[in-house]
């Protein structure tokens, strides 16, 4: 994607929180930086009563990776935006001031709603189908809703105000190099489509073990945890691109109506005691440093019982996928970060006897973090030669130069949905999760414990 931006002014709602400083600003500087945004002018707005010298300054430092490795084209383009960017302080959830600000910016505007869930769905509820001309874009950040409920109301509120093609839901995954490399290893290539099925594979895994701790997120994450934070958009986004059928091409409406049937035949199943796992972390050692009990951590209500660390069997129901299991993991405060897609395929039917060694099935994995590919296959041992040995192919791939906030970001400027999560599917997310959620909350599920720096409980396989 290296088209212009259609675009004329991108308004980022919470410009002065965190979700904005860390992520969104550096994506774009990556964006401006390489010509993507020519002609682009950025308005922050936020709650806080910053001056102009603030936003300046969160730009400033938001800006100076992409900045520093930019040739003389992209300095002058991020001096430009820092040069004509405004910030104005508002109250979004009143009614009025929104829908006031977006009427005094050139458009088409694309509203960034970098805000917390609640107040992005009362700034959408304060707005009439007046006060957003036509091709505005509305991005909203993850989690989308909190039920199926909610997010077909929000679905609701969103669709009255703008058309579905103009709603851009974000999930950053979907924005990640080797995420969408998932598509051109699978459909670019005809060694994997024959044996890419039940007949030959018995199980896909999806994790992301993460190393981080909480890192002062308790607000949100406390009321979140890592099914809904990481499994209901993140890892469920995955599994769909490494489970749907072949698209005739990679266009919005094709490639995400393939995502959201395969979806649709996604469930996890009872019993839950089998087919979930939870835990929460303990005080422990993470890479040198003392983490503090997640329960003891500041702004942490420990009755919540908000598990850091999450598995799910989810089952596909389709001809293709009957019966293999796809699991799906994430944790906080792993020992060992481990962020990958694993097939495992079916041992072979016979192997000859005379061979020794260990006889291991084929995996596959693809790398999340670091980027790479790997296949895992048995050959002949360098001593003996009917002794079987295992070897890796191994390939590293590259990273995206533009981030994956980049990458969603241009889609928003050039109007390009794509990498957006459609309406039916950020409903059919909560749908295929709310069983376990309700599972959990009656406890029927024990919230198991794992010291900060394990790999988690006890008994998990690693
Ligand atoms: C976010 C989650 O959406 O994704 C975080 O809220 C998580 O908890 C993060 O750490 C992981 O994404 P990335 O791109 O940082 O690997």
């Amino acid at each position: 994607m290296t088209s212009q931006p259609t675009v004329k002014t991108l308004l980022i709602l919470g410009a002065s929180g965190d979700l904005t400083g860390r992520l969104l600003l550096p994506g774009l500087a990556r964006l401006v930086a390489r010509g993507h945004a020519q002609g682009l002018t950025l308005v922050g707005a936020g709650s806080d009563d910053w001056t102009e010298d603030q936003w300046l300054e969160r730009l400033e430092t938001s800006f100076a990776d992409a900045n520093s490795q930019a040739d003389s084209a992209g300095k002058r383009e991020l001096k430009r935006i820092r040069e004509t960017t405004a910030y104005r302080q508002l109250d979004v959830t009143a009614e009025g001031q929104l829908a006031k600000l977006i009427a005094g910016l050139e458009g088409p505007v694309a509203v960034y709603f970098a805000l917390p869930p609640k107040i992005s769905e009362r700034a959408c509820q304060a707005l009439t189908p007046d006060d957003v001309p036509a091709g505005t874009r509305l991005v909203m950040e993850k989690p989308f809703g909190s039920s199926e409920e909610s997010a077909r109301e929000l679905n609701r509120t969103l669709a009255a105000l703008v058309p579905e093609d103009h709603i851009h839901r974000v999930d950053h995954f979907l924005g990640k190099a080797t995420v969408l490399n998932i598509l051109g290893l699978r459909f670019a290539n005809t060694f994997l489509e024959p044996v890419w099925n039940r007949e030959h594979i018995e199980k896909v895994e999806i994790i992301f073990d993460e190393d981080l701790a909480l890192e002062g997120r308790a607000r949100y994450y406390d009321g979140a945890g890592a099914l809904r934070d990481m499994i209901q958009s993140h890892l469920l986004q995955i599994m769909a691109l490494m489970a749907i059928e072949p698209p005739a091409s990679v266009d919005e409406r094709d490639l995400r109506d393939a995502v959201a049937t395969l979806l649709r035949a996604s469930s996890i199943k009872a019993p839950y005691a089998r087919n979930t796992r939870r835990a929460r972390y303990t005080a422990g050692t993470l890479g040198g440093r003392q983490v503090p009990d997640y329960a003891k951590e500041e702004g942490v209500d420990a009755s919540r019982n908000t598990e850091t660390l999450a598995e799910v069997q989810v089952d596909i129901d389709n001809w293709r996928w009957q019966g293999v299991p796809f699991i799906l993991r994430s944790g906080k405060a792993l020992g060992t970060k481990r962020k990958e897609a694993v097939v495992t395929f079916r041992p072979v039917p016979h192997l000859p006897r005379g061979f020794t060694g260990v006889d291991s099935p084929n995996q596959l994995r693809i790398g999340f973090g670091p980027d790479t590919l790997q296949f895992d296959v048995d050959v002949n041992g360098p001593g003996n030669v009917l002794s079987l040995d295992r070897a890796t192919l191994q390939a590293e791939l590259s990273a995206s130069e533009l981030l994956p906030y980049g990458e969603v970001l241009e889609g928003v400027l050039t109007g390009d949905p794509l990498l957006s999560v459609r309406g039916d599917t950020a409903e059919d997310c909560w749908r295929i999760l709310e069983p376990v959620l309700k599972a959990w909350a009656r406890d029927s599920v024990p919230l198991e414990e794992y010291p900060a720096g394990s790999d988690g409980p006890e008994g998990w396989p690693a």
